[in-house]
């Protein structure tokens, strides 16, 4: 038996493949660590989407490599992929370097050359219980010139539509009370059934008391009515992401985002006239070529949006996508100060976003509860919640009503009422 540590960095899919894996371990007979020192099987999943993750990646690498050993290393995801060479540098030989993202199977075989593994099956990960994610689009060909992905995961794969609703109601059929279905850009989605819209409207009609939604929608490949059909759906949660990365359109043009402001006001219009509704975003500040005029434009956006939630991230260089090679960089200090400048903004945005809803009630999901009566939970329009029961306390997975009493920049709190 094994002790094993997994490590994991960046999006959504990274969750799930180390998920899965922690999953076949499980199975397997091995058991989750806690600490570099007590773990004899550590797999680091990387994101190279920023120098940031990248370096954390690295350096832990290079901790697990003295403690653990390079041999008991499982090195995998985008880093993995585009830097190998770096990794056995700071590793040694004997690192086990999985490349290539798209096929968990293929990670699973290099993990079980290393301790033997469970049966693999297409049951959502138990340990993201109560959601379970679930790929729609492998890959992304959207090519936005700052982004790696396209050459970390290669082009797209999609999976096919009987396979998608088959793990859904599976996964419903196990007790899931949540899926979220995953793509890069997962409004080019296409199946024999149709696109997006026509697989959301199949998973709403499937037997059980479940919510759903996905990640990530890119506004070129959606249109307003798309966003109308959804917001009917009975079983969606009440959130949109959509990624904006820039208020200037000059920006958002040199980023090949392939789509206007104005594009995205009109996609964004039906969740703002509906309060039930919560709209989220990232954005990408210093961008090559961002004056403060195009900086303003976007500070402008936001206030006008009013994002419920924004993902503000600095421009990160990343070597051999087009924008790197842009000439007219952003000085670091001045990213640093707009940076700082728009995440008051964002904060008071999300804390003003929180504060109405005071007095209200929401239905929420439950995530974690205490015997003690405090619990912890997503409502149905993606906002934390944490709040108290006076008598039973609710499993997890379960649907509850909370009355809220306040909210702050990170959510809500309440109580219980039903
Ligand atoms: N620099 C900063 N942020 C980036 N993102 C993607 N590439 C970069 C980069 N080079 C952000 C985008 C994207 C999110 C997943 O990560 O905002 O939507
Ligand atoms: Fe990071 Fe992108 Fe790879 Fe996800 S697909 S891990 S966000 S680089």
């Amino acid at each position: 038996m094994a002790r094993f540590l997994i490590k994991t960095f960046g999006c959504q899919f990274n969750e799930l493949y180390s998920a899965t894996i922690a999953d076949a371990l499980t199975r397997g007979g091995h058991r989750p660590s806690e600490s570099l020192g007590e773990a004899s099987l550590v797999i680091i999943n990387t994101c190279a989407v920023r120098e940031k993750a990248e370096e954390k990646a690295f350096s832990f690498l290079g901790e697990a490599a003295k403690l653990v050993g390079a041999t008991r290393v499982v090195f995998m995801g985008c880093t993995a992929t585009l830097d190998k060479e770096r990794a056995v540098r700071i590793a040694g030989h004997g690192l086990n370097v999985v490349e290539g993202t798209a096929d968990v199977g293929h990670v699973l075989a290099v993990v079980g050359t290393v301790v033997p593994l469970g049966e693999l099956d297409c049951t959502a990960p138990q340990s993201l219980f109560p959601t379970a994610d679930i790929e729609l689009v492998r890959g992304c060909e959207s090519c936005c010139t700052y982004c790696i992905v396209p050459r970390a995961r290669g082009p797209e794969v999609v999976v096919e539509v009987g396979e998608v609703l088959h793990r859904a109601e599976r996964a419903i059929g196990s007790g899931f009370a949540e899926l979220l279905f995953l793509g890069q850009n997962i409004n080019r989605y296409r199946s024999s059934l149709g696109g997006l819209i026509e697989v959301m409207c199949s998973v709403n009609e499937l037997e059980g008391n479940f919510w759903f939604w996905f990640l990530s929608s890119h506004p070129a490949n959606f249109t307003p009515d798309e966003v109308r059909r959804l917001m009917e759906l009975r079983h969606i949660e009440h959130r949109l992401h959509l990624p904006l990365q820039s208020g200037s359109d000059r920006i958002l043009e040199r980023m090949n985002r392939r789509h206007t402001v104005a594009d995205y006001r009109r996609l964004a219009e039906p969740i703002r006239e509906n309060a039930d509704w919560t709209l989220t975003t990232d954005i990408i500040v210093g961008f090559p070529g961002e004056t403060d005029d195009d900086f303003a434009r976007t500070v402008d956006a936001v206030r006008g949006f009013r994002f419920d939630g924004v993902f503000l991230a600095k421009y990160s260089d990343r070597p051999g996508t087009p924008s790197s090679r842009m000439e007219d960089k952003v000085p670091p200090a001045i990213i640093d100060e707009r940076h700082s400048f728009l995440l008051n903004i964002v904060r008071d945005l999300s804390e003003q976003s929180n504060q109405v809803l005071a007095g209200r009630s929401l239905d929420v999901l439950v995530l974690s509860a205490h015997a003690g009566g405090n619990a912890f939970g997503r409502s149905i329009d993606g906002r934390n919640v944490w709040f108290s029961c006076s008598d039973q306390v609710p499993g997890i997975g379960t649907f509850v009503s909370v009355a809220i009493d306040h909210g702050s920049r990170e959510g809500l709190y309440g109580k219980r009422d039903n």
